[in-house]
């Protein structure tokens, strides 16, 4: 059975003294238990070395949001995915929609950007998913397998355990409007079996692909428990501790 993923997006949210608080509280939570999945959090950048600190010897696990696509150099204001990795990152978000959107990211950049974090030792989590225009026109399908064939085969190095999908249809990213179980269920057994094309049979099997958009502690049990549901990727609900965890309660009670 594949392990679970609980990933939190603090998006640009929590400077280092908030973000130490918030991940010395979900460390402490968590602390002894014996977890059948991975907690994560990814604070910007500034944060990461706090939570680092805070998180020290617990079960929880640190990413970045973002990575530059070269490794060094003159490219101001940039980071270098081998720095993450120095600051103890061991996962990182790429292609998030609002990435996509506000930073115009497209598939070339973010090929470069994970084959990069790939040669570095570092995890992608590769986010994807249709806009609502898209779904209103019944194109969610066909526009899930473009972005994944876009990226997929062009990684170098991908396996199932350096590469995480994240189905995040952008409708329901902090709108509150949670995609239903059935919906997740249907667009990740897709994204499984264009993956299966792209990758071959056993690494599709193998690979977590993460649900994203309005997840909490209310649905999150609903969601995890179907099939193809490996976990979440979380923005609003990973803030609070108590959201948080509770989601986490989720993922574990969906492998009971
Ligand atoms: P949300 O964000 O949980 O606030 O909808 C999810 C995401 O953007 O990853």
């Amino acid at each position: 059975m594949r392990r679970y993923l609980v990933a939190g997006n603090w998006k640009m949210n929590l400077g280092p003294a908030a973000g130490r608080s918030l991940a010395a509280a979900v460390a402490g939570s968590l602390k002894g238990r014996k977890l059948r999945g991975d907690v994560l959090v990814c604070p910007p950048f500034v944060t990461i070395p706090a939570v680092a600190a805070a998180a020290d010897g617990n079960p929880l696990l640190l990413g970045a949001q973002n990575c530059g696509d070269q490794d060094g150099g003159a490219f101001t204001g940039e980071i270098a995915p081998s720095m993450l990795k120095e600051a103890g990152v061991s996962y990182v978000i790429i292609g998030h929609s609002e990435r996509r959107q506000y930073q115009r990211e497209d598939d070339d950049l973010l090929v470069r950007k994970i084959n990069l974090l790939h040669a570095a030792g570092l995890k992608a989590i590769f986010c994807y998913g249709e806009l609502l225009a898209e779904r209103k026109a019944g194109r969610e399908r066909e526009v899930v397998r473009a972005q994944l064939e876009g990226v997929l085969p062009r990684l170098q190095y991908a396996d199932p355990y350096n590469t995480v999908l994240a189905y995040e249809p952008v409708w329901a990213i902090g709108t509150g409007e949670t995609a239903t179980p059935e919906q997740a269920q249907q667009m990740h057994a897709w994204s499984r079996e264009v993956a299966g094309r792209l990758l071959g049979e056993q690494p599709a099997a193998s690979l977590r692909i993460l649900y994203g958009g309005s997840c909490k502690a209310s649905n999150a049990l609903d969601l995890f428990s179907r099939p193809d549901v490996d976990g979440g990727l979380i923005g609003g609900a990973s803030l609070k501790v108590e959201d948080f965890v509770g989601i986490v309660d989720g993922a574990e009670a969906s492998r009971d």
